[in-house]
């Protein structure tokens, strides 16, 4: 059961943290903690592509997980609500509290996974809103790398490579043929331009309107 929804149809690269992600929380990894579970934080700068990367994981990976959650970790009132509503939606009644929701998780017999996404406030203290539960899985989005205390494992998510900046901008600048060699070209010169940087790069505009407007 998910309810997270799929990354992005453009979804472009980065297999090395996903290849990352998928050793971490593979059953065979060594790696646990021993209350909580296994917590990976990625944490970068707003629109490197956390919330893709981590979208992208647990769509791969979602035969492995009986239960997958979002919980929107921007603020408190956020997470409780998202725990509210897992409550309800597994039996509790409309007077019980959020906790019931995070209770009922840490009982779980189960391998679930929580994406907790853009929990990038410091003055919240996430720690509380993790269920002890130790076959349980997190991810952790943030722009704060504080936030890495939370775990023995976490990563943080840069420009895209070269290579997977021309293969992205492509994908949005150039929709209705195969680029040619000359817009692949042209694509790696803009890339770089943007620095690689994921958010930057969806929103290019058409090749054929850079080849007029940007000197490259
Ligand atoms: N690997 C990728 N392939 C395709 N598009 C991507 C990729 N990574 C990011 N994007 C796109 O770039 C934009 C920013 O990505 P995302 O929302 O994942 O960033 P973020 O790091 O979570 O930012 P924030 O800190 O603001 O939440 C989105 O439009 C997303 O679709
Ligand atoms: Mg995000």
């Amino acid at each position: 059961m998910s309810d997270i929804g799929p990354a992005s149809p453009f979804f472009t690269g980065r297999e090395d943290v996903l290849s990352e992600l998928e050793n971490y929380f593979s059953p065979q990894s060594s790696i646990t903690q021993s209350y909580n579970g296994k917590i990976f934080v990625l944490y970068g700068m707003g629109g490197a592509g956390k919330t893709q990367t981590a979208l992208k994981f647990i769509q791969t990976l979602q035969q492995r997980f009986t239960k997958c959650y979002l919980i929107v970790a921007n603020s408190e009132e956020s997470i409780k609500a998202s725990f509210y509503d897992i409550a309800i939606k597994n039996g509790f009644s409309k007077s019980s509290g959020w906790e019931a929701g995070l209770k009922w998780i840490a009982k779980l017999e189960e391998e679930w996974i929580i994406l907790y996404d853009n929990a990038d406030d410091p003055n919240i203290n996430l720690g509380k809103f993790l269920p002890p539960n130790n076959h349980g899985n997190m991810i952790i989005t943030s722009r704060n790398s504080t936030l890495t205390q939370l775990s023995v494992r976490s990563k943080e998510l840069k420009d895209m490579t070269p290579d997977e900046g021309a293969q992205l901008l492509l994908k949005h600048a150039v929709k209705s043929h195969q680029p040619n060699s000359e817009e692949r070209l042209i694509a790696v010169h803009i890339a770089a331009k943007l620095h690689n940087f994921a958010l930057a790069l969806v929103h290019a505009v058409p090749i054929d309107d850079a080849i007029t407007t940007t000197e490259y």
